[in-house]
């Protein structure tokens, strides 16, 4: 799923106004844009001549629109086909802020071969860009117990169990597709009332280990946190509470905000270095959501760094167990060989 409003033809971005209100009065530098998809964001921000912007995304079919870019504004845009955990190769200068629009594009949702909906056929597929695996090695090689791990805590899942046995089983007979998976995930979950799609939470939990989102996120704020000058912006849309979680973490953990969650590890003294200006995030308004009914689950959070800081060893620790569950392998050589 992803923080950026969906209509039949047309990809626009999520709380584009609210962020540009933030991050306008640093206008006049660098603004890096670690999710460039189809350009919403960084044709925005370059409107102000005083601006220029390097854009990254993993995804290479996004030069497209790149490329459109490069024609309107020149030497103030720049394009990398990199993923944003490699932010610090990037030689930025005069940086301002950084912005994350986390998820994915129309364009990615509706491209058939992406595999990334529950609607798309054929192979399972979900790789972004620049990936080592597919959810095709995922659903077909995974054992089982790590796969019922990536459905439950990726997805929150309550029916893991069930629907891990049933893929195993199915395998031993054929290759599972897109189609396949679907039907498999419907015959457990016949009885479900909720109102999401049965399929949702599968979907996300796969997207999620293929793409190594969470790895992603925490290295892509770290790194930008590592590269961004003092005084400048740190900015992030978020679209699920797992993200929202880390990038929440992130900023109020090491923040000036006294805070006494009994969650939390307790602060160093030398971990306050962001300053907020809100505690909660901000959410599209009602006239946004009313338009655009997916928007209702997208969140902005950011933060203006006040000081360096080169260990992140707790923001890590906290959440260890999904940077782990990352790293369950899969037995790939019958996908080589067989
Ligand atoms: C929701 S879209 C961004 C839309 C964009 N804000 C706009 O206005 O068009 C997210 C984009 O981020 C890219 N992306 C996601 N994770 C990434 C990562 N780790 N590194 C680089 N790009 C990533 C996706 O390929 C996708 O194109």
């Amino acid at each position: 799923m992803n923080a950026t409003i969906k209509t039949e033809k047309k990809h626009f971005p999520v709380l584009l106004s609210k962020l540009t209100n933030i991050i306008s009065p640093l206008y006049g530098g660098t603004f890096i844009d670690c999710t460039f998809g189809v350009g919403g964001y960084s044709n925005e921000i370059l409107k102000d001549k005083r601006n220029n912007i390097i854009a990254i995304d993993r995804d290479i079919s996004t030069i497209e629109y790149a490329n459109l870019l490069k024609k309107k504004y020149g030497n103030r845009f720049q394009f990398k086909n990199i993923k944003f955990s490699q932010i610090v190769n990037l030689n930025a200068k005069n940086l301002k802020g950084i912005i994350f629009d986390l998820g994915y594009s129309l364009t990615q949702i509706n491209d058939n071969e992406k595999g990334i909906s529950f609607n798309s056929k054929g192979k399972l597929n979900m790789r972004m860009g620049l990936n080592n695996i597919s959810a095709h090695d995922v659903i077909n090689y995974m054992k089982e117990e790590s796969l019922n791990k990536i459905f439950k805590y990726f997805g929150n899942e309550e029916k893991s169990k069930f629907i891990t046995k049933k893929i195993i089983q199915k395998r031993q007979s054929k290759e599972i597709q897109t189609q396949d998976l679907v039907a498999i995930i419907d015959s457990v979950k016949k009885f479900n009332k909720s109102k999401i799609h049965n399929s949702t939470k599968i979907f996300q939990a796969v997207r999620i280990y293929v793409n190594r989102e969470i790895s992603e996120l925490i290295y892509g704020l770290i790194n930008s946190f590592k590269i961004l000058p003092i005084g400048g912006i740190i900015a992030v849309v978020t679209f699920h509470s797992l993200e929202d979680k880390i990038v929440k973490f992130f900023f109020k953990y090491y923040s000036q905000e006294i805070n006494n969650s009994r969650y939390l590890p307790e602060k160093k003294k030398d971990s306050k270095v962001f300053k907020l200006e809100r505690a909660k995030p901000i959410l599209p308004s009602s006239e946004e959501i009313n338009k655009n009914p997916p928007s209702r689950s997208a969140k902005l959070r950011y933060g203006f760094k006040i000081a360096h800081l080169s260990n992140f060893e707790e923001f890590e620790n906290q959440f260890k167990f999904f940077l782990e569950l990352e790293n369950l392998g899969i037995n790939l050589w019958k996908s080589f060989y067989l």
